[in-house]
């Protein structure tokens, strides 16, 4: 199965489409008819579901996945083109964005189409990114006169190096598929008839883990940003110690031990 395609949705259809398949929460993005511009409310949405998802204990993995035509083509120029500096500010719609960082569970982001503004910086909120192989990346927020405003000059940066990151927010050009696995931007590149269903097979796959070596695998991985070589080794250390409190750690051994299939409880 492919995305959906790109059909006209009145505005009274959700912004948001979530659905569960076993341990998997999914939240396809729903505004078609602007590829999936992102305001306030249906980024409310989103992070009302993931954190209630977060919260979940039948939920382990969850998957954030656009249309064949975008992920998402940024934050909607519509909403914010009148707005002041004084309503910018008092808004200040962005600084939600990062209770998305915040979720501890894994976030795979399903990417075909467009990936741009916001919806670049959405994307590099989540943890693995499988993209089409169609799918375009980018920060053309200069062409509008601003820069990233949901993260994109840092994250970018960090993901792809200083380089190729000035490129991309200085000129507003779009990576291929191909350029943004080059550089680091996505982990994989699937067929176009195939991007929601590999996406998909990964979150199962992954969902086959030990549930709190995924959160702490997430964290520890994510600690490597904000904390020096020598705190972040330690830091790892600390959780890989704690891992041994679970009951998970213990069936992961013996199952080795035992030559079969472990089976994950999450305790
Ligand atoms: N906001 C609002 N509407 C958008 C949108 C956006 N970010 N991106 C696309 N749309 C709308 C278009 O206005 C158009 O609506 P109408 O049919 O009513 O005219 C519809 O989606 C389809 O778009 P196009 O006709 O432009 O489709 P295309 O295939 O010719 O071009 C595109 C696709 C290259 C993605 C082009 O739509 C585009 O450049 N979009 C804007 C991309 C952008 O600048 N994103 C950054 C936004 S600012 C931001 O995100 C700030 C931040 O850091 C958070």
């Amino acid at each position: 199965m492919s995305g959906t395609t790109t059909e006209t949705t009145p505005e009274t259809e959700p912004l948001v489409l979530f659905e569960t398949d076993g341990p998997v929460g999914i939240a396809r993005l729903n505004r078609p008819q602007v590829l999936n511009a992102l305001n306030p409310e249906l980024i409310g949405m989103l992070l009302e579901q993931f954190e209630t998802w977060d919260r979940d204990p039948s939920i382990h993995v969850i998957l954030l996945a656009g249309i064949d035509k975008a992920f998402a083509a940024g934050a909607d120029i519509g909403d914010m083109a009148p707005r002041s500096t004084i309503e910018m500010y008092e808004r200040d719609q962005f600084a939600a964005w990062d209770r998305i960082a915040k979720v501890k569970k894994p976030i795979v982001a399903a990417v075909s189409g467009f990936a741009l503004g916001g919806g670049c910086e959405l994307m590099m909120m989540c943890d693995v990114i499988v993209a089409s192989e169609t799918a375009q990346f980018g920060q053309p927020e200069i062409n509008l006169g601003v820069i990233p405003g949901a993260g994109g000059t840092q994250r970018l940066t960090r993901a792809v190096g200083k380089a190729a990151a000035m490129d991309v927010i200085l000129t507003g050009r779009f990576l291929s598929a191909d350029e943004a696995l080059k550089l680091g931007l996505v982990s994989r590149v699937v067929p176009a008839d195939h991007w929601y269903d590999e996406a998909l097979k990964l979150c199962h796959a992954m969902a086959k883990k030990g549930p709190v070596a995924l959160k702490l695998g997430k964290e520890a991985v994510n600690k490597s940003y904000e904390m020096t070589l020598t705190e972040g080794v330690q830091y790892e250390r600390k959780l890989f110690y704690t891992l041994f409190a679970t009951e998970d750690q213990k069936e992961g051994m013996a199952a080795f031990i035992e030559k079969r299939k472990p089976t994950f409880t999450g305790k």
